[in-house]
């Protein structure tokens, strides 16, 4: 009897996470169909998606682009059975995340965009493959007690967590018997870079990451290291492990993608090339294991493994996500609002690069002065994003107030020891 095609709904297929998603279903035809595709405005290469793929459903957040493309629809498939209904309204588009037709959701939009369909496929009990982060640092707790409460499995495709969950015995719980998880950074491009250098970083240069090829959001991400700072709090709730149980490395290479350390000196490390179709073929047919398209890695052609501790001085972002992770309440969820209005902010020019951690910095402090409540994790969706959008607007007046672009970037005064 042939086995029964899995489902697949892609949250954000036309980024760079849905493309390499949809790069591993296409090797596999024989288990994998693609119900549902959705995206914000880009409707070319979701056009090509289309083509190519056959969902049943698509989502566009952009009502102009939906439109566009429905018409583009009716003018080249004129076979209303053939044609994918396009669904545009906002609480309709996060319902295609819970579809009762769906097993797998794809949870791949970038930023707090993503919250509110991550939110619906665990609550559904879905196969969640996680990639947008954001989801776990401003709802970790929401998100993890209802996956426990509605049976959702959530496998991370972020690559670190990914290699974390591989290393990790099935059903053993991490606190009995690891010492601590580590999560390699590469470092992104400024790793070598002087202090003195950092005032004259451009969108550009900070998009060019020398290993991973991936959206603007993220890669500005990598260069601040706050990426890794999500990661952390990310590993924190996906893996239940205190902040000073979670270290960061410095591995320039990124073949080591990330490592656990067990309690009787124990070192297990996942490596593989630096190409997400790992992760997400991992995560698509756990607990099989799938042909991913990707090169088998060369070992005596990698020219040496290194690892370094970051430095929190250059890269302030990351001292700034260790600290909300203590500091627990709204804190990530303010932090990683912030650090999307910086970023944006940047890659328009109205912020230069070392004033993104001053502007976090600044929107945190000023979220905690409102009060003890702060203190408290939010304990609805509808609240996450009422206090998401309360952040935001703390950090767009900090923006307004930030006139001089390329001011001095306030050198840290806690350079807390992240190892
Ligand atoms: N790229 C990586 O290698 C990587 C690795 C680990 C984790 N991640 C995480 O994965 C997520 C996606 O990253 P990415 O690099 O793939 O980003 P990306 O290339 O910028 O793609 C973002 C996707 O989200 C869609 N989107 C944005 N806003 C939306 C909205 N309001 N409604 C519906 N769709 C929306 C975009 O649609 P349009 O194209 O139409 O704008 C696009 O499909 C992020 O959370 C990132 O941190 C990425």
């Amino acid at each position: 009897m042939g086995r029964r095609l899995k489902k697949i709904a892609i949250f954000g297929s036309t980024g760079s996470i849905g493309a390499s998603t949809l790069a591993v279903i296409q090797r596999h035809p024989d288990r994998y169909a693609v119900e549902t595709l959705v995206a914000h405005a880009r409707i070319d290469i979701l056009w090509a998606q289309i083509q190519r793929f056959h969902p049943r459903q698509v989502g566009v957040a952009d009502p102009v682009a939906a439109q566009l493309l429905r018409d583009r629809l009716h003018r080249e498939i004129p076979d209303a059975d053939q044609r994918p209904a396009v669904i545009e309204e906002a609480d309709a588009l996060t319902a295609l995340a819970s579809d009762s037709a769906v097993d797998i959701v794809v949870a791949a939009i970038v930023g707090t965009a993503g919250l509110a369909s991550t939110w619906a496929a665990i609550q559904a009990g879905k196969r969640v493959l996680l990639a947008n982060k954001e989801s776990l640092v401003a709802a970790g707790a929401l998100m993890m007690r209802t996956a426990s409460a509605s049976g959702a499995t959530i496998i991370p495709i972020d690559s670190e967590h990914n290699a974390i969950f591989q290393c990790l015995p099935v059903g053993v719980p991490p606190s009995s018997a690891v010492e601590k998880l580590i999560l390699t950074a590469s470092g992104g491009p400024f790793r070598t870079l002087p202090a003195s250098d950092f005032a004259h970083i451009t969108p550009e240069d900070a998009c060019r990451h020398p290993n991973w090829s991936m959206g603007r959001k993220i890669s500005v991400d990598s260069a601040t290291m706050m990426n890794k700072g999500l990661e952390v709090i990310e590993a924190a709730w996906l893996f239940g492990m205190p902040p000073e149980r979670i270290e960061v490395v410095v591995h320039p290479e990124s073949i080591v993608h990330s490592l656990v350390q067990f309690v009787d000196g124990s070192v297990l490390a996942q490596m593989g090339r630096p190409d997400m179709c790992t992760p997400i073929a991992h995560a698509l047919a756990w607990p099989d294991r799938i042909e991913s398209g990707v090169e088998n890695l060369d070992l005596c052609a990698v020219s040496g493994l290194h690892f370094e501790a970051p430095d929190v001085v250059r890269f302030p972002c990351l001292r700034l996500a260790y600290e909300a992770l203590q500091l627990g309440g709204v804190a990530p969820l303010t932090v990683s609002a912030a650090n999307e209005i910086a970023v944006g902010a940047f890659l328009d020019g109205r912020l230069s690069f070392m004033q993104i951690p001053m502007l976090i910095e600044q929107t945190l402090e000023a979220v905690l002065a409102e009060g003890s409540a702060v203190y408290n994790p939010p304990d609805s969706i509808d609240t996450v994003l009422e206090l998401d959008k309360q952040a935001r607007a703390v950090a767009v007046a900090g923006i307004n107030r930030m006139k001089v672009i390329g001011s001095q970037v306030r050198i840290p005064s806690k350079q807390q020891v992240v190892r």
